[in-house]
């Protein structure tokens, strides 16, 4: 195979585009370039306040870039990955070798419509041990790391440096503006239900539907930690993809998944975090994990915004989601 065509590059989008990303912004775009499928981020849709320095656009791109490569995979078609090899260009993706998929790209890929975020109660049943290890083994797959808090000190410790980042945002009249300016980006079915002033971890107001009688967040939440081993624009796009395939092993193994970020996104409180963890790297996002009822899906953009076939070149590309460097080549 010489060269991806127009039905790859849709194959690769329509993946791509069931990625996460923050308040559900899709900061990404997917365009054909000497026939290698490339992922953007798309200027339009960079939050400014929010994502000022674009390290949520980049961690969105790199879970989409994931996805893109799966579905190319699953068709038989696996893809060679350059990560930033052009200014404006987060993931270049050109044929390998054609084979069939294996199971875990399979598994993985099967996996990818039924992830959504899930925000409300988890059961209390506790993740077993091999879980577990696949989720720290699917991190690492990916260049990232997963830190899974073990004991209610961690768990704990973790929360206070969540509430406390939760509160400096929401101090900020700013950021509340650029955040009620999105509301509607996440469909209320999909939100959390209204806080309590006992819940352990904040959660984003997405909505103000009132919780189930009794249903409480589960007590001994599963909260992982994922990082990079740098804090360079490319680290970002390589913990999306980290971030990508944890998720998705999570939905394979019986999990769901919502995220949690506001410790990154106030530096003061993703440094105790860091520091907390006592490890090398740098925390890119928090994951809860456990068992929930089947969470529910926020709509996407149309491949037709997403899909740039003959788009603008990189050079006109350059938002904050863009970030120099070469190099970090990986097959699917
Ligand atoms: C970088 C990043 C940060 C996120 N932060 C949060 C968060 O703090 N709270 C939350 O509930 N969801 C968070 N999300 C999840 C998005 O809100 C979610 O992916 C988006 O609304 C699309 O929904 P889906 O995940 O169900 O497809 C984050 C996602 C990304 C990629």
């Amino acid at each position: 195979m010489t060269g991806y065509s127009e039905k790859d590059l849709h194959l690769a989008a329509a993946a791509g585009v069931r990625a996460p990303s923050l308040h559900n912004s899709q900061p990404w775009l997917f365009r054909l370039h000497d026939a290698a499928i490339e992922v953007l981020a798309d200027p339009s849709r960079v939050l400014p306040v929010v994502d000022h320095d674009g390290w949520a656009t980049r961690i969105a791109c790199g879970a989409a870039t994931y996805n893109a490569r799966l579905a190319l995979a699953a068709a038989g078609h696996p893809a060679s990955v350059a990560l930033h090899p052009a200014p404006g260009v987060l993931a270049r993706l050109t044929p390998a070798d054609p084979r069939p998929p294996t199971y875990a790209e399979q598994e993985l890929h099967d996996a990818i419509p039924r992830r959504h975020s899930h925000r409300g109660p988890f059961w209390p049943d506790p993740v077993p041990a091999p879980v577990r290890v696949r989720l720290i083994a699917a991190a690492r797959d990916e260049d990232g790391w997963l830190d899974l808090l073990v004991g209610t000190t961690a768990v704990n410790g973790f929360a206070e440096i969540a509430q406390s980042a939760d509160r400096v945002l929401r101090r900020d009249t700013t950021y509340q503006a650029a955040l009620a300016s999105l509301r509607g980006e996440v469909p209320v079915s999909a939100g959390a239900p209204l806080a309590e002033p006992y819940d352990l971890l904040p959660q984003r107001l997405f909505n103000d539907r009132p919780r189930a009688n009794g249903r409480d967040y589960e007590p001994e939440p599963l909260i992982g930690i994922l990082g990079s081993p740098g804090n360079l624009p490319m680290d970002h796009t390589v913990a999306g993809q980290a971030l990508q395939k944890v998720l998705l092993t999570a939905v394979a193994s019986g999990l769901d998944t919502s995220m949690i970020s506001q410790p990154i996104e106030v530096p003061a409180a993703r440094d105790q975090l860091r520091r907390s963890l006592g490890r090398t790297g740098f925390p890119q996002i928090a994951v809860r994990l456990g068992y929930g009822t089947p969470g529910r899906p926020t709509p996407r953009r149309e491949l037709t915004e997403v899909v740039r076939d003959f788009g603008p070149g990189p050079d006109r590309i350059n938002g904050p989601g863009a970030g120099e460097g070469t190099g970090a080549e990986s097959e699917a």
